[in-house]
């Protein structure tokens, strides 16, 4: 099929690689000039190591192209996926700006033929039907709308896109729903080949309904894992308080198939480019609709306040003034495995921490560069190498989840720090390990 991707970003570029490395021809148009030179030279805007390799590919056998013009492409194509960011407004809200102008350069250049719009972009209940409504207006008929949110993870893009839970298929024209089953008819029946050898043992569920639910489905599924971990967040803060274990208890929960052991790992609390902005955003929906929604401003709440606890614990142990103290800071992606520092806790544990003082000295293994940014002309000072970073520390605090530290050989570690105190907001490390190895050792929801 001949396929356009509006937005070269995460989403888009993950998506369009995948559905090109499937046998269709796919161009991508981005409003961002230089993004769109870097990518024609095969170089990508972020991290994520099967989308580069899909991309060189691509660029090889001719299966994509890359635009900064709607012109060319649109007339040409079948679908038309879009993919742009639906940043969040002050006010929680998802901005809708970047999608409506996409939307009016769409209809700009369709021609008469049938074609499907496809919104990939995590938008507000009722986008599609303004959509549909808009292109209406411009007396543009011949045209479908589908809402087909995407949930794929950082740093597993291609998997996800290749072996997703389900695919969502909102709409209201079985001829559109039609073309797009054709098109992931490869990943449903898990017949792909070549990209990655897993494969799942079943068919990818595929669940058809209207553009609303399928619009409210994006929001409620990201809105329940972020629920998961404020919940089990809140009950490490009981645990803490009461001396009981949340490695334990999480375990022990989590062993009950119908709540199911994953996304409770208790800690600094959630960031990333999704989450936040997708919880404020349903939080948001909710009101605008007349429900108050209790439940996700507790979750919300929740998740502030964790930073402010875990804050509170390193003032403490560093004997309430940190003004005159050196601590270094390990993680500073949202997550493992990607270099991401969008709403990350590691970053804002930073920034309160310079706030009130402090003196930073950062590590991360794949984030420096994109925390560079972030930190220009301040106090705080970014290492390629841990080792480097703990010199002259007076505590360590790690701030995301990364395998590699558990790695880390905690007698070096401790000869250079000034003190053997290690404040660990992501429960790495075995609380009575560290003990025996020398370290005051304080976590998350645990003695
Ligand atoms: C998320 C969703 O998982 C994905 O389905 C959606 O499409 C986009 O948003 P992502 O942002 O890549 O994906 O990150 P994810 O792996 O879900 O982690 C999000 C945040 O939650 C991270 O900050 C992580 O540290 C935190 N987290 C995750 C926890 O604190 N505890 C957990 O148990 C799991």
């Amino acid at each position: 099929m001949n396929i356009s991707i509006i937005g070269a970003g995460y989403v888009g570029l993950s998506t369009g690689l995948v559905l090109a490395s499937l046998g269709n021809e796919v161009f991508f148009i981005d409003t961002d000039k230089e993004k769109v030179k870097r990518l024609k030279k095969g170089r990508l805007p972020f991290q994520e190591p099967l989308v580069e390799e899909l991309l060189r590919i691509g660029i090889k056998n001719n299966s994509v192209k890359f635009d900064f013009t709607y012109s060319g492409t649109i007339p040409k194509s079948e679908i038309v996926f879009i993919c742009v960011s639906t940043p969040p407004k002050v006010n929680g809200e998802a901005d809708l700006r970047y999608l409506k102008n996409a939307v009016k350069e769409i209809a700009k250049n369709l021609s008469k033929k049938f074609i499907t719009i496809v919104i990939k972009s995590t938008v507000p209940v009722g986008t599609a039907g303004w959509v549909r409504k808009f292109l209406k207006r411009t007396g543009k008929n011949n045209v479908a709308v589908i809402s087909n949110p995407e949930f794929l993870r950082e740093g597993k893009a291609v998997e996800d896109t290749l072996m997703p839970d389900r695919i969502i298929i909102g709409s209201d024209s079985s001829r559109a729903s039609k073309f797009l089953i054709d098109l992931y008819n490869p990943i449903v029946k898990q017949t792909f080949e070549n990209i990655i050898e897993e494969r799942s043992d079943d068919e990818i569920p595929l669940v058809l309904t209207t553009n609303e639910s399928a619009e409210l489905i994006k929001y409620a599924s990201n809105a329940f894992l972020t629920t998961k971990i404020s919940f089990i967040n809140e009950i490490a803060n009981i645990a803490e308080n009461i001396g009981a274990d949340i490695s334990d208890v999480a375990r022990g929960v989590g062993l009950d198939p119908r709540i199911g052991d994953k996304f409770l790992n208790a800690g600094l609390g959630w960031g990333g480019s999704c989450f936040p902005k997708d919880t404020r955003a349903l939080h948001q929906v909710a009101g605008n609709s007349g429900y108050m929604p209790v439940l996700l401003k507790a979750v919300i709440e929740v998740n502030n306040e964790q930073k402010y606890r875990f804050l509170h614990k390193i003032v403490e142990n560093l004997g309430g003034e940190v003004s005159d103290k050196t601590i270094a800071v390990f993680g500073l992606a949202f997550k493992a495995d990607t270099d991401d520092v969008r709403e990350s806790p590691g970053i804002e544990i930073i920034n309160r921490l310079e706030e009130i003082g402090a003196k930073i000295r950062a590590f991360d293994p794949m984030a420096v560069e994109n925390a560079k940014l972030l930190f220009k002309n301040r106090n705080v000072e970014l290492y390629k190498d841990p080792y480097e970073a703990v010199k002259t520390a007076d505590v360590l605090v790690i701030t995301t989840e990364w395998s590699q530290f558990k790695n880390l050989d905690l007698n070096k570690l401790k000869k250079l720090l000034k003190r053997a105190i290690i404040i660990d907001g992501r429960n790495l490390f075995n609380p009575a390990q560290m003990k025996k190895a020398g370290f005051k050792y304080i976590s998350v929801g645990r003695k």
